[in-house]
């Protein structure tokens, strides 16, 4: 089983070339993964600009194409089907891979995936271990802040997601108050290193309570995340004189802390579904953040969970993730998408199956 991927729904533009060998319980192997970075052309602007982004994707893509083929020796002839993210993203970008995706397809023949990107970051640590399902998911990005039981390659439990912005958001949006480079993440992660996590006394929003109001009770209602407030916090801070460094180890202090408490409640509410499965995959470009992995897993630890968090190139957007998920979902013995499936802004993990959805 072999795949070409395509990932065009943010700033990356990359394209993947992934296989299984056959046996049991395959983990994948990466023949190419060649990933284009538009950082330099939305750095001016402080974060993504969606009409570049569409434009630099278009440009690059055909070239990243035949550059992955090539590393990966391989021709059109041999992929047993083409997956591209079909959304959520910035659609300018979706329409791109998508319509590039379904012009090899059509013109080689080949099974089209229109593959949900948070699907491909919720696979992504079963491409290079072997990651049994169901486990808990951690999904931290700059998009997307969620906590999903995978109970397989097409099961979705949501136990929660952000009310305001994404942690990556968070993380980008306070480096632009600390006047640090886009993007914040690593960043604030470097000054944080330096600096004193308890010099600033941040609010940790949200943290042991439920956001469905119904009181305290472990087990019941959502795992939600809230991170405005902190940000508003770091606003009101840089009004007056601060120590960066300080500040950038206090908000991570407390985006550990929140990602910490929420993860443990998750962690009760997948162990009532799931009571004898114990894995614990954090995925998504802040998993990157090595002391929110250390933090986690020692988390996971006191849980009696394991942590998995993927190599750092796979944590972050790439195609690899794209053609495993393809991958994936080919080896279930499910068909191609119809070429007239299209992309999508908005596309929810685990509320519309990607296989059963019509065209819309
Ligand atoms: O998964 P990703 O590459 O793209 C999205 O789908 O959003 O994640 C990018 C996000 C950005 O917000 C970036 O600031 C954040 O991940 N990020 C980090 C780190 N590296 C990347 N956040 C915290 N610490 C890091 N080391
Ligand atoms: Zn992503």
């Amino acid at each position: 089983m072999r795949v070409l991927g395509i990932e065009t729904s943010c700033d990356e533009t990359a394209v993947a070339v992934v296989d299984a060998p056959a046996g049991d319980r395959p983990i994948g192997r990466i023949l190419a993964n060649v990933i284009y970075s538009q950082l330099t052309e939305h750095r001016r602007f402080g974060g993504v600009v969606p009409e570049i982004a569409a434009r630099a994707h278009l440009e690059r893509l055909d070239g990243l194409v035949a550059e992955a083929l090539a590393t990966a020796g391989v021709g059109f002839g041999d992929l047993d089907g083409i997956a591209a993210t079909g959304g959520p993203g910035l659609i300018g970008g979706v329409m791109v891979g998508v319509m590039t995706a379904k012009a090899i397809a059509f013109a080689h023949d080949k099974p089209f995936l229109a593959i949900n990107h948070l699907e491909g970051h919720a696979l992504s640590a079963r491409l290079t271990e072997e990651v049994a399902f169901p486990y808990l998911l951690l999904l931290v990005s700059g998009g997307h802040c969620q906590l999903v039981g995978v109970g397989g390659a097409d099961d979705f439990r949501v136990y929660g997601g952000t009310i305001d912005d994404a942690v990556g958001e968070a993380f980008d949006k306070t480096a632009k108050l600390l006047g640090l480079p886009y993007p914040g993440g690593p960043a604030v992660e470097k000054c944080a290193q330096k600096g004193n996590p308890r010099a600033y006394d941040l609010p940790r929003p949200l943290l042991n309570r439920r956001t469905d109001g119904r009181g305290d009770k472990r087990n019941e209602g959502r795992a939600d995340f809230s991170f405005s407030g902190l940000k508003t916090a770091v606003r009101q801070l840089v009004q007056g004189p601060v120590n960066i460094d300080d500040i950038s180890a206090s908000f991570q202090a407390a985006v550990i802390d929140i990602l910490c408490d929420r993860s443990r409640l998750a962690m009760a509410m997948f162990s009532r579904d799931f009571p004898a499965a114990k894995n614990f995959v954090v995925a998504g470009g802040v998993a990157a953040n090595q002391a929110i992995g250390r933090a986690l897993t020692g988390l996971s630890e006191e849980e009696g969970f394991l942590t998995h968090i993927p190599p750092p190139r796979l944590c972050t957007d790439n195609a690899a993730m794209i053609a495993w998920a393809g991958i994936e979902r080919l080896s279930d013995n499910i068909r191609g998408d119809a070429l007239s499936v299209s992309p999508r802004a908005r596309w929810p993990l685990g509320v519309v199956p990607a296989r059963f959805e019509p065209n819309t």
